[in-house]
């Protein structure tokens, strides 16, 4: 099986190396998935023969250490800057001056990447630590959570049968533009707050302490210089590079070897130009002296190496007026204030409006309509206003408030304590329609299969459904009219809706999208208040009285049910058929019961397990004995199992006791 194991492992690495490192798969998601699973399944059979490079290793195999200092093996330097043509023509003839050279010098030119600088330690190939910069002398250990970085190899490929002893490589961690983008959206439906640029949300999501949330964003890495090393030769910052490549490293596939001055301006030029089309953020070019023996000469300095330089860009920042501020409302129901400006031109984009993101960030920065603003296009590709200049101000300026109601349909809209934004609760707002019926129909709410985010749009865009009540109201012959519509797909719809109807309450409750009102708060609630209409006319106070329901979930469930609409709208989905009736009382079904647990389970910890039998009216007992009713199955189950066995005790699975204790 070791075997087996080991072709799995390095075929899954050579296929994740031609998607993520080199962009060029050669298999489909589903071939790769079936090779994943084969490879799970073996692991969980022979978890003894797991191998550290498997990439099921990247979350996990805890390491105490997490931002434990580590010291670099060489420092970890910085680099000068030079911000114009002038100064990088002063690098050139330094160089040239130290090496008595009088020649053109040989270049390697690199996209300064905006992101976080960290170290890879490669020991016998195996990837061993990890850190950030730090102060150049001492960063921290990430290990954990760069090993979730698919694009990081957990080990080296062989070059030429050969693994060095030791590499420290040198890279930076990015945050794609589309990503970050994709990140603060989330997050700002969340109610957190957002990062300001890609290179903050990159560094945010290094210092996690839980590596699963690194593991969540979509981080990437470029590798670009080594420190320390043994067992390997390099002779040229290019063939670094080259090295870099063959050993399964990404390198930026923009950098160039070029020859003289006039060429590295040349390459400047060139990036500038296609900074606006990169899906990440750069802030210049990093120039530096090809030949290793060369840059020895050269030398250092106290903290920067004589043989490199950034050559930075202008930053991407205007100066403009600001002649109104409206407000949007996103998908969610967010209000966002909009600056809306006299157009200007930065870095090559016109612009005319900017995101003010929400009311605290207008109070903070205190901006007006009619003010003269510094603007900068950063990664995002919507500006952001950085600060009023005080100084233009005439007085005629007028402050601004976002708007008590929804700009979209007019109600009122509320903002939740302790959150910035604020938002338009009302089931159906035209601007939050798609949005909120997507959420309704999916699995864990009202599963109505079928009723996917296509055929929303549709409906929608037909103006079909206006909310997620007149989903109960669709005739076959409206369906019948729409693209790929079939009679007997209709027809299954149609099912599939009358179907979701008896869904229990908790589960409608969850379908309506109430801010902070997840699955599990649904279930509390609704254990707590038996039906739609007592919850309906809760107070604050009553629901604060329950354990696990805080002031925002009060709050939120509140004013949801003190807006009119949406109880207009949930008497329609009573009308339309939809049963809201409290789950079974599950409860007791375990009554005078005696349950032993044995092996380790997947889906819930001991404790879970023993408290949720306990509920159930049952008794979790810790060793196997004539008297048990049963005993549940984790993995790797040894003695005990046996011993059930033996006895004639019934066995379940892990899956049958959580069907039985109604979790499925
Ligand atoms: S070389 C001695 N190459 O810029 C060389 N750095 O100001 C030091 N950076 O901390 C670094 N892209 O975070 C180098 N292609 C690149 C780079 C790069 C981005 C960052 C890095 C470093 C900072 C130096």
């Amino acid at each position: 099986m070791s075997d087996r194991m080991k072709t799995l492992v390095e075929t899954l690495n050579y296929h994740n190396r031609r998607y993520y490192v080199l962009d060029d798969p050669e298999i489909s998601d589903a071939d790769y998935d079936r090779l994943m699973r084969e490879l799970l399944a073996l692991e969980r059979k022979y978890p003894e023969l797991i191998l550290p490079e498997s990439p099921t290793q990247r979350v996990g195999g805890g390491r105490a250490d997490l931002f434990e200092p580590v010291t670099h093996a060489l420092p970890m330097l910085s680099l000068d800057n030079s911000l114009n043509e002038e100064e990088i023509a002063e690098f050139d003839e330094r160089t040239r001056r130290t090496l008595g050279d009088g020649h053109d010098i040989e270049y390697v030119c690199e996209p300064k990447l905006d992101g976080l600088a960290v170290e890879l330690v490669y020991e016998n190939g195996f990837l061993t630590i990890a850190s950030t910069r730090g102060d150049g002398a001492v960063g921290e250990n990430v290990t954990q959570n760069i090993r979730t970085i698919k694009s990081i190899p957990l080990k080296l490929a062989a070059v030429d049968g050969q693994t060095p002893q030791r590499l420290d490589v040198r890279a930076e961690v990015i945050l794609g533009i589309l990503e970050f983008t994709e990140l603060n959206r989330q997050r700002e439906d969340g109610g957190e707050a957002t990062f300001a640029n890609p290179r903050n949300a990159a560094a945010g999501s290094l210092r996690q302490l839980d590596p699963t949330i690194t593991a969540s964003r979509p981080l990437d890495i470029y590798c670009y210089g080594v420190g320390h090393y043994a067992g390997i030769t390099f002779t040229s910052q290019w063939h670094v590079l080259q090295i870099f490549k063959q050993l399964g490293l990404k390198t930026n596939p923009l950098i160039q070897k070029v020859v003289g001055i006039e060429q590295v301006k040349k390459y400047h030029q060139q990036m500038m130009e296609r900074r606006t089309t990169l899906p990440y953020d750069i802030d210049g070019i990093v120039v530096k002296v090809n030949d290793l023996q060369r840059q020895r000469l050269l030398g250092i300095k106290a903290k920067s190496p004589r043989w490199a330089i950034a050559y930075k860009f202008p930053p991407r920042q205007e100066i403009t007026r600001i002649t109104d501020i409206i407000a949007q409302v996103g998908r969610t129901g967010v209000l966002t204030p909009v600056a809306i400006m006299s157009p200007v031109n930065v870095g090559g984009v016109e612009v005319s409006r900017a995101t003010l993101h929400n009311q605290d960030e207008i109070d903070r920065k205190d901006i007006r309509i009619g003010d003269w603003v510094v603007i900068e296009r950063a990664g995002d590709v919507i500006p952001k206003v950085v600060k009023v200049i005080d100084s233009r101000r005439t007085g005629q300026e007028a402050k601004y408030s976002l708007p008590r109601t929804c700009p979209a349909c007019g109600s009122q809209t509320i903002r939740i304590e302790g959150e910035a934004a604020q938002r338009c609760i009302n089931l159906s707002c035209p601007a939050q329609t798609k949005e909120r019926i997507y959420h309704f129909a999916s699995k864990g709410a009202m599963d109505i299969d079928g009723l996917g985010s296509k055929l929303v749009d549709q409906l929608v865009e037909k103006g079909y459904i206006k909310d997620v009540a007149d989903i109960y109201f669709l005739k076959k012959a409206t369906l019948v009219n729409l693209q790929r519509m079939a009679d007997k797909s209709a027809e299954n719809l149609l099912n599939a809706i009358h179907e979701s109807k008896s869904r229990s309450l908790d589960r409608v409750l969850f379908a309506l999208g109430i801010r902070f009102v997840g699955e599990h708060v649904a279930k509390v609630l609704v254990r707590a208040f038996k039906s739609i209409d007592r919850l309906a006319t809760a107070s604050r106070e009553e629901l604060m009285a329950i354990h696990e329901i805080g002031p925002q979930v009060a709050q939120s469930v509140v004013d949801f049910f003190a807006a009119e609409h949406n109880l207009k709208v949930i008497e329609r989905l009573r009308q339309g058929g939809v049963e809201m009736r409290p789950p079974q009382e599950s409860a007791k079904i375990l009554a005078g019961k005696t349950l032993v647990f044995t092996g380790a389970l997947r889906t819930l910890t001991r404790q879970q397990a023993r408290t949720l039998t306990e509920e159930l009216g049952g008794r979790a007992a810790s060793s196997v004995s004539k008297n048990t009713d049963f005993v549940v199955l984790g993995e790797d189950a040894g003695a005990k199992a046996a011993k059930a066995r033996e006895l004639g005790v019934p066995l379940l699975s892990e899956e049958e006791f959580r069907k039985m204790a109604g979790l499925n």
